[in-house]
């Protein structure tokens, strides 16, 4: 019982001190809406409500975006398996990257991004924005592109089934974008994807 307490307070603090890399539980993979439903239900919304989001959602929402769900696959399709797209997530403390194979985020930089972002009437709110980067040194961008859309449709399934909000967002500050997530000549920001509490 004393080890589930300490490990408690450990995630707790993991998530929830300032900028620095951080820890996820291991997703959930059985529960959600069913499945008829939640497709009913799925919608860009644009207005939220500030609020925290909880580890254990953000651990769920990234797995379901572009997790492992076997040793080596993913829980969204890639041309020949290439796994070319890589998440970021954008904090109102900071940039981080999602290694899916280690269920954690690294922290890329510290400070607000959020004007790289674009349309702040919407990621203003958001409890985080989603960033997704084809590396295409491992494929195409026209392939790169396809996977965008399995990535941006789970997490809108999965933002449906729990009563969030999001909605895909082609229009972002590209340049300012890459900057601030420190991408390389390989990397390009093929969609952006804010997650928030709806009103
Ligand atoms: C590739 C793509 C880019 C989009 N870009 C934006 C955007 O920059 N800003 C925005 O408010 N909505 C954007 N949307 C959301 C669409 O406006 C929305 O999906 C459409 O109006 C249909 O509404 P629904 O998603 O509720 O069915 C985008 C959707 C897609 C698929």
């Amino acid at each position: 019982m004393k080890s589930i307490y300490v490990l408690s307070v450990f995630l707790c603090v993991a998530v929830t001190a300032p900028a620095q890399d951080r820890v996820l539980p291991a997703p959930e993979r059985t529960g959600g809406k069913p499945f008829l439903e939640t497709v009913d239900a799925r919608r860009s919304e644009r207005a939220y409500v500030k609020a925290e989001m909880p580890a254990q959602t953000i651990a769920n929402l990234l797995w379901v975006a572009d997790g492992f769900n076997r040793s080596d696959r993913r829980t969204v399709p890639t041309a020949m398996n290439k796994q070319e797209m890589e998440l970021y997530v954008v904090f109102d403390d900071g940039a981080y990257f999602y290694d899916a194979a280690h269920n954690s985020l690294q922290l890329i930089a510290k400070g607000n991004f959020k004007e790289a972002l674009g349309q702040p009437n919407i990621t203003g709110n958001a409890a985080l924005t989603i960033v997704m980067v084809a590396d295409v040194s491992k494929s195409s961008i026209e392939m790169a592109r396809i996977s965008t859309g399995y990535i941006s449709q789970n997490i809108y399934l999965f933002a449906a089934s729990e009563g969030l909000g999001t909605v895909a967002r082609g229009s972002f500050k590209n340049a300012a974008l890459a900057e601030a997530l420190q991408l390389n000549s390989h990397q390009t920001i093929t969609l952006v994807q804010p997650v928030g509490y709806l009103q």
